[in-house]
């Protein structure tokens, strides 16, 4: 069985969701690469959201999840990158939409923001969420 690979970040702030969201995922199968940080010291949020990017602009892998204490800082550094389409989400209804629409292929988190339990409903209907393509499509080529 080929596994799907996703990507996780986080600054200090998003740390703690980060490991417990990597376990999650690893339970439901999927091959996560961890690109850091590695423990809860304080660290720069723009340095992962490159780490994780580059993957992505790479075809290493199709999608990445960045979590930091607002989720902000890891969306506007992800969206400074030509290709990525970074959808800070804090309900499932946006979870769903930026999926189906935005074709969104990096999800940010607010560990200070949100629960886990939210945390984790997010990014389970993010992942399995497809886009719709279509006038959506067209779009998105309009923000290249
Ligand atoms: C770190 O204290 C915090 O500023 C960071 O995690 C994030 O919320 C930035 O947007």
């Amino acid at each position: 069985m080929n596994k799907e690979k996703i990507a996780i970040g986080s600054d200090h702030g998003g740390f703690e969701y980060k490991e417990e969201i990597k376990k999650h995922l690893v339970e439901k199968g999927y091959d996560v690469i961890d690109v850091g940080t590695f423990s809860k010291e304080s660290c720069d949020y723009p340095v992962i959201a490159q780490n994780l990017t580059q993957k992505i602009i790479d075809n290493e892998l199709e999608k990445g999840i960045l979590i930091c204490g607002t989720g902000i800082g890891m969306s506007i550094a992800a969206n400074k990158v030509k290709g990525i389409r970074a959808a800070l989400c804090g309900d499932t209804f946006s979870a769903r939409a930026t999926r189906a629409h935005n074709n969104s292929n990096v999800l940010c988190l607010g560990e200070r923001v949100i629960g886990i339990e939210l945390a984790f409903d997010i990014v389970d209907i993010w992942l399995s969420t497809e886009f719709e393509g279509g006038r959506h499509q067209r779009r998105i080529d309009m923000l290249q």
